[in-house]
């Protein structure tokens, strides 16, 4: 899954370097001590040519799992909370990208606030913290700013308790990227997994404005992700103003 993500990442870097004249931005991980976010974080700073951030919570959690030293800014990797954009302001500084892997993934039993709180308006706080004016300055405009969202299969038929307002509220964020003006992507997995990936095909299950992606796409250990091999769906939101309600 996050050789997924990552190699989405990297595809959205491509173009924006040589259409623009950049040599890539600063890609930032957010939920980057997390199941998906660490992977993530790790292939990028393996992979990619671009400046690799992480956005973490607990910098001894970082050490443990990121395997960094100092696990500061010195080391791209900054506190902050998504909850609270202030947090998060220094870590996006000259940031182009913005990958997101934050989540509650279902543990627990958070309260509706809290599951807003982290599924959509940390969302809403991670594009206000990119929006600044410097990084617009830097990259040319809105348009070339980026975020690609870890969210889930399931957002458009949410079900009840716990996960359906997680769901509920991912679509919400869904909706939300569809109409900021950045260029967005949202990968929508079922279940992750950290074993090796198998060759699994791909299909689109959900209605046709919320493609779905839902498998894991490193087939047989490789990472490798060709875009003939597996369908990339950067999702369009056709009614901007439609935003869905739960009884
Ligand atoms: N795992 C699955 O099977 C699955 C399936 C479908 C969709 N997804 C979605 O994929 C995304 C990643 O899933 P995952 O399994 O990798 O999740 P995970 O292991 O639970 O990681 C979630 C990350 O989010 C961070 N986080 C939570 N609240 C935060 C806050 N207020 N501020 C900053 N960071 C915060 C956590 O930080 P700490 O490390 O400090 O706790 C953690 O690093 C989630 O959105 C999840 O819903 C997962």
């Amino acid at each position: 899954m996050s050789s997924f993500i990552c190699s989405l990442v990297l595809l959205l870097l491509a173009p924006l370097a040589s259409c623009h004249g950049h040599h890539g931005g600063t890609v930032l991980v957010l939920g980057a001590t997390g199941r998906t976010g660490s992977l993530l974080y790790k292939d990028l700073k393996k992979t990619s040519r671009h400046e690799v951030r992480a956005l973490i919570r607990s910098t001894d959690k970082a050490r443990d799992i990121l395997g960094c030293d100092k696990c500061d800014e010195s080391e791209g990797i900054y506190l902050g909370d998504i909850t609270n954009v202030t947090s998060m302001i220094p870590a996006f500084e000259h940031v182009q990208t913005v990958a997101i892997a934050t989540g509650l993934s279902g543990r627990g039993s958070p309260t509706q606030e809290v599951i807003r709180s982290i599924e959509f308006d940390g969302i809403q706080n991670a594009v206000k913290a990119l929006a600044q004016e410097t990084n617009i300055q830097a990259y040319g405009g809105v348009s070339n700013l980026r975020v690609v969202l870890c969210s889930s299969r399931g957002t458009t038929t949410p079900s009840s308790g716990v996960f359906g307002d997680i769901l509920f509220y991912k679509l919400n964020a869904e909706v939300f990227l569809g109409s900021i003006g950045m260029t967005t992507s949202i990968v929508k997995p079922c279940g992750l997994s950290t074993q090796a990936g198998q060759n699994r095909t791909l299909k689109d299950r959900e209605p046709k404005i919320y493609p779905a992606l839902l498998s894991l796409p490193n087939g047989n250990g490789s990472n490798k992700m060709t875009r003939g091999s597996i369908r990339i769906t950067t999702i369009t939101i056709q009614r901007k103003a439609d935003v869905p309600c739960k009884n």
